[in-house]
């Protein structure tokens, strides 16, 4: 975030809460046994399962309906499995008994090259009726099955995922499954560390469902300069805090004044080896090397990347990185440049993302196109964003975050919003006098940007 200013507090934080493991059993419909309409069962593309898959024919409305059949009523998970050997995108309606989702298809390739797409749905108990039509007139993909599943409720966000990696554009589970993640930054931990105690967090893990909790570490404006030791031990401690709640951390070097990320290179250097050595054998976290580098070209922070990353790559071979971009992680857009600039040079290291911020009462069209134009050539992640202006206060604008909000899930950008503390400002979800002692979940101490942003953050993940 750009600026913001609060006393220096410190309070204790204490342990811990496991949640059950999943059980889950899985039933697969293959789309050769379906109703077909408009489009036909053949198999002379190989790689399917059973004995065939659907063609759909190319016009819209063709489709394959599916009867399911489950044992009780709950939350389940619809894994169509297809190939769409064209390059345009093939989204389909998929319609459990009768609401309706639409999802995309896009193109795999070729026609022998079968993906998965997933989206998470109600049933009922007994007979229900999954129809999946195509929406455009190039028809549906291919179609080979259905795979219904139980949800990961009950289970925790890292133990349905596991070790995170860079696949591509995207952010993959342990299982190659592409996934987005929804989250809450914290504040500074200089001035709002009373906000993270073990009954908030407890409170973003189960009542608000959050995937991941970013760990905002500032390095000035009384942050880890002024005490390295104490800082670096609030971190791991949250680390750990996050990790016993099931959820994945961001630790985030929070460089922001200066805006020259080497101007705290050692620091970073320092800071990072000790964490990657402590923590290296945890399967749940993701390096954010620079807050928001700014009055600095890409090069340069491109340079920085270059510098810290194999620092920490000597301890943490597999921790995700995430590179901050030129003018406050805005991709450039803030200084009138754009990706293009990263798309030309990129950072040279692997299982890497670049981040992106926005508020979307400051930030409209040129940055919500920029934030779509590049997730389609770079891995993003949106380490953090506001429904307000960009310095974390003012009104709300809900109707242009819900387009950012499509965008990412469309998309599977991941996300983490800013922030979770007390702080006086419209951006931060507690209302003043929160914190420390709550009460933190449900929304009686909520702010209208904490209402919503709740809401957003609770609805079921598609793991
Ligand atoms: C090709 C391909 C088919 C596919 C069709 C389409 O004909 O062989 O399997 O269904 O394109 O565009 O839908």
């Amino acid at each position: 975030m750009h600026r913001s200013l609060r006393l220096v507090v410190v309070a204790a934080i204490a342990a811990l809460s496991l949640q059950a493991t999943p059980v889950s059993a899985a039933t697969t419909y293959e789309a050769e046994s379906a109703t077909v309409s408009q489009g036909a069962v053949e198999s002379n593309h190989a790689g399917f399962s059973g004995t065939g898959f659907v063609n759909y024919d190319n016009t819209t409305g063709s489709y394959v309906q599916f009867a399911v059949d489950a044992a009780t009523s709950g939350p389940a998970t619809l894994t169509l499995r297809y190939a769409n050997g064209t390059a345009v995108n093939r989204p389909m309606a998929i319609a459990v008994n009768g609401t309706t989702s639409t999802i995309d298809f896009p193109g795999t390739g070729v026609w022998t090259n079968w993906q998965e797409a997933t989206v998470t749905t109600t049933l009922n108990a007994g007979a229900n009726t999954v129809r999946a039509t195509a929406t455009t007139a190039n028809g549906g993909p291919n179609l080979d099955r259905i795979v219904v599943g139980t949800p990961s409720a009950g289970g925790t966000p890292v133990q349905a995922n596991g070790q995170l990696r860079v696949c591509g554009t995207k952010l993959c589970n342990q299982n190659g499954k592409q996934i987005q993640l929804r989250g809450m930054s914290s504040h500074g931990l200089q001035w709002y560390h009373q906000c993270l105690n073990t009954a908030s967090l407890d409170a973003l893990a189960n009542d608000w469902k959050a995937d991941v909790l970013r760990i905002s570490m500032y390095i000035q404006e009384g942050g880890y300069e002024t005490n390295p030791r104490l800082f670096t031990d609030r971190v791991h401690n949250l680390i750990e805090q996050a990790t016993a709640r099931g959820m994945y951390a961001i630790v985030d070097w929070h460089m922001l004044s200066p805006g020259d990320p080497n101007h705290n290179l050692d620091r970073a250097k320092t800071f990072f080896t000790e964490i990657a050595q402590r923590h290296n054998g945890k399967n749940n976290l993701l390096y954010e090397i620079a807050n928001e580098p700014n009055g600095v070209s890409w090069s340069t922070v491109r340079n920085y990347a270059h510098q810290l990353i194999p620092v920490i790559r000597q301890h943490d071979p597999d921790t995700p990185i995430l590179v901050g971009t030129r003018a406050w992680s805005s991709l450039g857009v803030s200084d009138g440049a754009s990706e293009t600039e990263i798309i030309n040079n990129p950072v040279n290291a692997t299982n890497i993302m670049y981040t992106f911020h926005f508020y979307a009462a400051s930030h409209g069209t040129d940055y919500l196109d920029t934030l779509s134009r590049a997730a389609d050539r770079l891995p993003i992640f949106v380490t953090e964003f506001g429904t307000q202006t960009s310095s974390g206060d003012g009104g709300n604008n809900f109707t242009r975050s819900q387009q950012y909000l499509d965008l990412m899930a469309q998309k599977k950008i991941s996300w983490v919003n800013w922030n979770l503390s007390d702080d006086f400002r419209s951006g931060a979800v507690f209302t003043e006098g929160t914190c420390p002692s709550g009460p933190f979940a449900g929304t009686s101490r909520l702010k209208p940007a904490g209402v919503w942003i709740r809401d957003r953050i609770r609805t079921a993940d598609d793991f």
